[in-house]
C-alpha cells in the first residue's frame, strides 16, 4: 500500500489564496477547510491529506518530516531557515514585503537603534550586514505601536498596502525582502517519493499558469 503524503497549509490569508489553487490542481478536500475545528482533511486523491496550522509552525513540521510538504510565506522561511527542506515552487500568492519602517521625520542619531519585530533573526541579519548596531525587540503583533509608545525607534514588519504604516504616522525605510508563499518539501520525502512529489509540483505549476 502507498503511504499517504501530508501537505501542511498555513491558515489565515495564505489559506484563503491557496484554496483556489488546490481546486485547480484537483486537490479537493473531503470537508470545508475554513470552517469548524477540524485540522486534518482527507482529499479526493487517495494518497494525499491536508493539515491546517499556523504559518509559523509549517517549517517545523516539514523539516522534521511530520508533514511531507507545506505551503508557507517566504517571511517564515527567512526567519526560521530552510534547512531540511527544498523549495521547488513560488506560488506567487499572499504577496507582500518585509520592510523596515520608522515614524515620519525620524533620523538616526548614531546611537544603537531599537527595532521591534516579529522577525528577530531577519532583523539581526539585516542590520548586522549593514554594520548597524541594533537592539532587536521581539513582539507578536501590532508592531506600529512600539515606536508610538517609545518602546522602539523602528520596526521591521510586513507591508502590503502601506495603510497600517500611514495610519500610525510611519513610513517605510528599506526593503528587506519580497515575500510570497512557497511550496516546501521535506528533503528525505523528495528523495523517497520523488515521482509523486513531482506530479504534485506539476499539478500546482499548471494551476498557477491557469490563474
Ligand atoms: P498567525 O495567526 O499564524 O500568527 P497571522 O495572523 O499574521 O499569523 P496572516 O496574517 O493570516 O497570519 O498570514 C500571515 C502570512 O501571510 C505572512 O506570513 C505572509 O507570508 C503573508 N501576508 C501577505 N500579506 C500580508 C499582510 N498584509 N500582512 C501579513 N501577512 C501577509
Ligand atoms: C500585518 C502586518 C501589518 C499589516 C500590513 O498585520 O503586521 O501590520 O498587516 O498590511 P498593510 O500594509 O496592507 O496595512 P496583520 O493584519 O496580519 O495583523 P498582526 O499585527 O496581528 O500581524
Amino acid at each position: 500500500m502507498t503511504a499517504t503524503l501530508t501537505l501542511a497549509l498555513s491558515k489565515g490569508r495564505i489559506l484563503q489564496q491557496t484554496l483556489p489553487l488546490l481546486h485547480r490542481a484537483g486537490i479537493l478536500p473531503a470537508a470545508k477547510l475554513t470552517s469548524g475545528r477540524k485540522l486534518v482533511f482527507e482529499t479526493a486523491l487517495p494518497h494525499l491529506r491536508l493539515v491546517v496550522m499556523r504559518g509559523a509552525d509549517v517549517p517545523t513540521y516539514v523539516r522534521q518530516g511530520a508533514a511531507d510538504m507545506g505551503i508557507v510565506g517566504k517571511d517564515m522561511l527567512l526567519e526560521q531557515g530552510s534547512e531540511g527542506m527544498y523549495e521547488p515552487l513560488d506560488l506567487g500568492i499572499a504577496r507582500c514585503r518585509l520592510m523596515t519602517a520608522a515614524p515620519l521625520g525620524w533620523q538616526p542619531d548614531g546611537r544603537r537603534i531599537r527595532v521591534a519585530t516579529k522577525f528577530p533573526a531577519v532583523a539581526r541579519r539585516f542590520f548586522a550586514e549593514r554594520g548597524i548596531h541594533a537592539d532587536v525587540i521581539k513582539l507578536y503583533g501590532a508592531m506600529e505601536l512600539a515606536p508610538l509608545m517609545q518602546l522602539a525607534d523602528m520596526i521591521l514588519d510586513i507591508v502590503d498596502t502601506g495603510n497600517t504604516l500611514r495610519a500610525n504616522g510611519m513610513q517605510p525605510v528599506d526593503l528587506v525582502a519580497e515575500v510570497s508563499s512557497r511550496l516546501v518539501v521535506n528533503r528525505a520525502t523528495m528523495r523517497s517519493r520523488h515521482d509523486v512529489i513531482q506530479e504534485l509540483v506539476m499539478a500546482l505549476s499548471k494551476a498557477l499558469c491557469e490563474a
